[in-house]
């Protein structure tokens, strides 16, 4: 459990920290990051008059956690760039509360899903402060819920650990972060995460104990903290990386190298759909035409999001586009769709109106399947006329 406190789980060698710096932190085992998810928005914080806000394109279980307590969901917006938008954030945090309606909580993914877009350090110190401060001057907690699943993604290949960034800059804020192994160490579906807390000892602190009162007296009698085989797998790996110096090195060139090759296919297939005649990709990638090309730091996760023009003007912006093209899709002998969503699941549905219908696909990394999925986007513009 020591281990677990300074394990970022995109970073292999994070495992070498230093423990006195995470010795406060408070780590909960969890059945990967959506439990986490669930267990950080438990009903300690979330009652149903109460509100989350989420950043536009927020991660489809953020908004699963919320609306299992019958709790709203509000959101702030992104920049053009796709990085959640500080001033946005303070804004909405500082008006007074809607209906009576309290936000509890922020949620944002310091680098993305499903957009991509990586905050930087500095970002991610700003929305903290901002979150902080507003709990400070209403004397309760506004917990910061963190989700790093993609960090393993970042382009210079150095994760960000919200924890230690806080730790680092004396940050007063209640901050949780929700961890899983699934996309760093791609292992979907596996379940392994973690709810890591850090909540300086001396801010708020009756809030403080309760909370974490409440997720032990959760996670207790449901056994949530008692390991099961994949739990305990991890372990063994982490263990062995602390001390076999080759599999360390082993496993950050096999990390490199699939970071690598999933951000450059990325890329590369964002070029390809630019080009094809009736296709538009999120606004966020050329930063909403102000680039005049795709920003590579926005496809930091391995997904893409376009969709037809021909479908936005025919049926609109709230449109699911994802059954027409899978239907053209289908249709095509061999075409690989591998996860084809439409993004509006990952966006309140009040908020559908303001983006333009998209499709979210997942990077392929095989070439021959790339081409023949790109081969069937170009088919179906065609076909659209
Ligand atoms: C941003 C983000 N967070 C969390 C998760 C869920 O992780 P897990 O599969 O460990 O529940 C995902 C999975 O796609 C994700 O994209």
């Amino acid at each position: 459990m020591e281990d677990l406190k300074r394990i970022n789980f995109s970073n292999p060698e994070s495992v070498y920290n230093d423990h006195e710096k995470f010795k406060d932190v408070k780590v909960y085992v969890t059945a990967g990051g959506s439990y986490a998810a669930e267990f950080a928005l438990g009903p300690a914080i979330l009652a149903p008059e109460d509100t989350v806000l989420v950043h536009d394109w927020t991660y489809i279980i953020h908004l699963g956690a919320a609306y299992f307590r019958n709790a709203h969901v509000e959101s702030y917006e992104c920049r053009s760039d796709g990085k959640p938008d500080t001033d946005d954030l303070r804004k909405v945090l500082s008006i007074d509360p809607r209906l009576g309606r309290v936000i509890q909580a922020v949620i944002f993914t310091s680098i993305g899903n499903p957009v991509g877009a990586a905050m930087a350090r500095e970002d991610i110190v700003d929305h903290l402060k901002a979150i902080g401060n507003q709990s400070e001057k209403e004397g309760r907690p506004i917990i910061a819920a963190v989700d790093p699943a993609y960090e393993g993604f970042r382009r210079n290949g150095n994760p960000l650990d919200p924890i230690e960034i806080a730790i680092e800059e004396e940050l007063t804020v209640p901050l949780v972060v929700m961890d899983t192994t699934s996309k760093g160490y791609g292992t979907c579906g596996y379940r392994m995460g973690k709810l890591a807390v850090y909540w300086p000892k001396k801010f708020l602190t009756n809030y403080r104990t309760d909370y974490l009162t409440a997720l032990e007296n959760k996670l207790l009698p449901t056994l949530g903290v008692v390991a099961v085989p994949i739990q305990m797998a991890y372990y063994n790996f982490f263990q062995k990386l602390k001390e076999d110096k080759d599999l360390m090195k082993e496993t950050i060139e096999f990390f490199t190298a699939r970071r690598e090759r999933i951000n450059k296919n990325l890329v590369y297939i964002a070029e390809e759909l630019r080009k094809i005649p009736g296709v538009y990709l999120a606004k966020y990638y050329d930063h909403a035409g102000e680039n005049g090309g795709i920003d590579p730091n926005t496809l930091s996760s391995f997904y893409i999001l376009f969709g037809f023009t021909k479908l936005l003007e025919r049926y609109g912006s709230a449109h699911n586009q994802v059954v027409d093209f899978g239907e053209f899709a289908l249709s095509v002998p061999g075409v690989p769709i591998i996860n084809c969503v439409p993004a509006q699941a990952f966006l309140p549905e009040k908020r559908w109106a303001k983006h333009p219908a998209l499709i979210r696909i997942t990077g392929l990394t095989n070439k021959e399947e790339t081409e023949s999925f790109l081969g069937a986007v170009k088919a179906y513009a065609e076909h659209l006329g």
